[in-house]
């Protein structure tokens, strides 16, 4: 460990931090809409399955990186495979954060609205179409969203100034696993509303001529978004694993806390989507339009929509703080900044095109760049394109350019004899993981038809 940097206190203290970076909007307010958009249960499959066969290895892979590095993405490569051009993966992970950041704190934005409106009680009795209308008021207009989305990275710059032991593991510990028993209850009431079962169908029985070669690389694309995979949020988590750590453990249980939240969170949306006579292709609003009218069918609703939003609140943070956190210790470690300096440059810049994404559902609506609104593009090429291209090129370099004797020291331990599972492991991320990824790209932009 290089001198000065905190380490994690406990083992838990590093599972909940990576746990907390992977689980947040991601899961609860992209997985829904996007999978509403892509046709439901086929999507659900494909997406388990990249989660599998790709998610956890490059999971793995990335926090042996960073374990190996002991320091930001772009140190690490510098380090790992000195000169060559391997750095400018960790360079693009420092700007895809940038990218995440501006539309993340956005929605961050609409869920503290979304907060307030709880605390308010100012759901109660509205239907359906009128929560619809609320949101897209609230999003079409320019002062408050800009606003919530300001308030939301100046909460998340707080944290990352306070370092990542004090600011990151406390919190994550208790409010998680809270998160999850709050939306374990929103499902026992969705699964029970009246019409709840085409939901449900809708989401568990794959119907595989909705998938098209752009559904498969959303799946794809939504898999290492709500992972946190793919721009070294996870290499750097990792470099502050203890060397004692097992990776394979920790790797395996990020990735099923993350996919269980989705899974629930899914699980508690489609039935009211179905019962309250809303599209599931409605896009981005597709929870917060949902949710506010199971609130309303439940005993206590309104205490649960408090801390169902508060929660979310929490969740989106510690995602954004893991976001801030690659920015903010390339600028610290690489060009030898304070970290109170390196948090604020990083403030104003995110909060320039985080102001920009929250404003395109509104005043700038119709500036379209390749038909997308600052925020549709950001959202999209990030996740689809970005994440899918670092991703392909952390496996490359964990396949082929670094020692697989390197590799297995970190995954298995110094100096122990290599498992079946990590012969698995090696082979998945040498041929099947860049494969699969180079075909659903391909695939998607047409340079390839299957
Ligand atoms: N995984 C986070 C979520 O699901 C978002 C995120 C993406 C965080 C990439 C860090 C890096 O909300």
């Amino acid at each position: 460990m290089q001198e000065g940097r905190d380490g994690f206190s406990s083992r838990f203290g590093v599972i909940a931090a990576a746990a907390g970076s992977a689980i947040g909007l991601g899961n609860i307010w992209r997985f829904p809409y996007v999978l509403g958009e892509n046709g439901g249960g086929a999507f659900f499959l494909v997406y388990m399955a990249f989660i599998l066969m790709l998610g956890v290895p490059l999971m793995l892979t990335e926090m042996s990186i960073g374990r190996a590095g002991q320091r930001n993405p772009y140190g690490t490569f510098r380090l790992l495979a000195p000169k060559t051009k391997w750095y400018l993966v960790g360079v693009m992970g420092v700007a895809v954060a940038f990218l995440i950041l501006s539309f993340y704190s956005a929605v961050a934005g609409w869920t503290l609205q979304y907060l307030y409106d709880a605390v308010t009680n100012s759901f109660e009795g509205k239907s359906s179409s009128e929560l619809s209308g609320m949101f897209d008021s609230f999003t079409s207009s320019a002062y408050a969203p800009s606003m919530w989305t300001l308030v939301f990275l100046v909460m998340t710059g707080s944290v990352v100034v306070a370092g990542i032991e004090k600011g990151i593991e406390k919190y994550t510990k208790v409010l998680m696993p809270l998160l999850f028993v709050i939306i374990i209850i929103l499902d026992i009431r969705a699964v029970t509303l009246d019409g709840a079962g085409a939901g449900l169908k809708f989401l568990f029985q794959p119907d595989f001529s909705k998938l098209d070669s752009k559904a498969v690389l959303e799946a794809l694309g939504q898999a290492f978004f709500s992972l946190s995979l793919g721009m070294g949020t996870i290499i750097t988590y990792g470099s502050y694993i203890g060397k004692k750590e097992n990776l394979i453990s920790s790797a395996t249980s990020v990735s099923l806390a993350d996919t269980a939240i989705a899974v629930l969170a899914g699980v508690a949306i489609f039935p009211a989507v179905f019962a309250f006579g809303i599209q599931p292709d409605s896009g981005p609003g597709l929870v917060f339009i949902t949710l506010p009218n199971v609130f309303q069918q439940m005993p206590g609703g309104y205490y649960f929509s408090v801390l169902f939003f508060f929660l979310l609140v929490i969740a989106a943070l510690t995602s954004s703080i893991s976001l801030l956190e690659v920015v903010v210790s390339y600028f610290t470690e690489e060009l030898k900044i304070s970290r109170a300096k390196a948090t604020v440059i990083s403030f104003i810049s995110v909060g320039i095109f985080g102001v920009l994404c929250s404003l395109s559902s509104g005043p700038l609506k119709d500036v379209k760049i390749f038909d997308k609104t600052v925020f549709g593009l950001f959202n999209y090429v990030s996740s689809n394109v970005l994440l899918p291209a670092a991703g392909f090129l952390i496996v490359l370099f964990a396949g082929w350019k670094w020692a697989r004797k390197s590799v297995s020291d970190e995954v298995l331990g110094e100096g122990k004899a290599e498992t079946p599972l990590f012969k698995m492991f090696m082979f998945i991320i040498k041929f099947i993981a860049p494969f699969a990824i180079a075909l659903v790209f391909m695939n998607a932009v047409g340079i390839l038809k299957l």
